[in-house]
């Protein structure tokens, strides 16, 4: 299966989906998007108002906001690939329940592995903990660190930082380091090294 078989199977397996209980609720299951190839892949914590909505990932005011920081890095939506750590919207926007994240991890696992992102972005505490263990997002922001032979870079909600001025500007300046993060990423791979070094040997961090 190709990776863009997979993901549209994955994609039609989440929409059937009665593994937790979430499903009862939703409107839309929200699997998420974005090319099967994608270098850059952001993972946030589940669907809100206007995603169950739509089916889409990101499309409230957060998503405002994720392309507002994506532009300021010169990426647009389209070059990315953006899904969530549980396809389904948790009622009245609560967090989601270990039990939620665990039914709905090997979804994520799969789409992990067919896209194959050398850098993967954890927005929020939810996607953070799945990589940084119970480290506590306002120590661990901003960081990377070598997973499986690829970069995960914690970051802020944007959710959460949208309506804080200094979060805000925190989320801001941590996406500024994602371009040479990537770039330095990138030269490792066409130079044919394969797992990338550990991350505190890259120069930005
Ligand atoms: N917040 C999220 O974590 N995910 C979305 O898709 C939208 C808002
Ligand atoms: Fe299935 Fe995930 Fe939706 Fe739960 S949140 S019903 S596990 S797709």
């Amino acid at each position: 299966m190709t990776a863009i078989e997979e993901l549209a199977q994955i994609a039609k397996e989440v929409s059937g989906c009665t593994s937790c209980s979430l499903h009862s609720s939703r409107k839309n299951a929200v699997p998420g998007e974005g090319p099967a190839d994608s270098s850059l892949l952001f993972i946030g914590e589940g669907p809100g108002f206007h995603e169950n909505e739509q089916g889409r990932p990101f499309v409230g005011a957060a998503g405002k906001f994720l392309e507002e920081l994506l532009a300021s890095i010169r990426l647009s939506r389209e070059q990315v690939f953006i899904c969530n750590v549980v396809k389904c919207r948790p009622p009245g926007n609560r967090d989601p329940q270990p039990d939620e994240i665990e039914a709905c991890r090997a979804y994520l696992d799969r789409q992990i592995a067919a896209i194959q992102p050398k850098v993967i972005v954890t927005l929020g505490r939810f996607s953070m903990a799945r990589y940084f263990g119970a480290s506590k997002i306002s120590s661990v922001h901003g960081q990377a660190k070598t997973v499986d032979g690829r970069l995960v870079v914690a970051m802020f909600h944007p959710a959460a930082a949208l309506h804080q001025p200094d979060l805000k500007q925190t989320i801001k300046d941590d996406f500024q380091k994602l371009p040479a993060l990537i770039e330095e990423v990138r030269k490792l791979d066409s130079a044919g090294s394969k797992p990338v070094p550990d991350a505190t040997q890259l120069p930005m961090f």
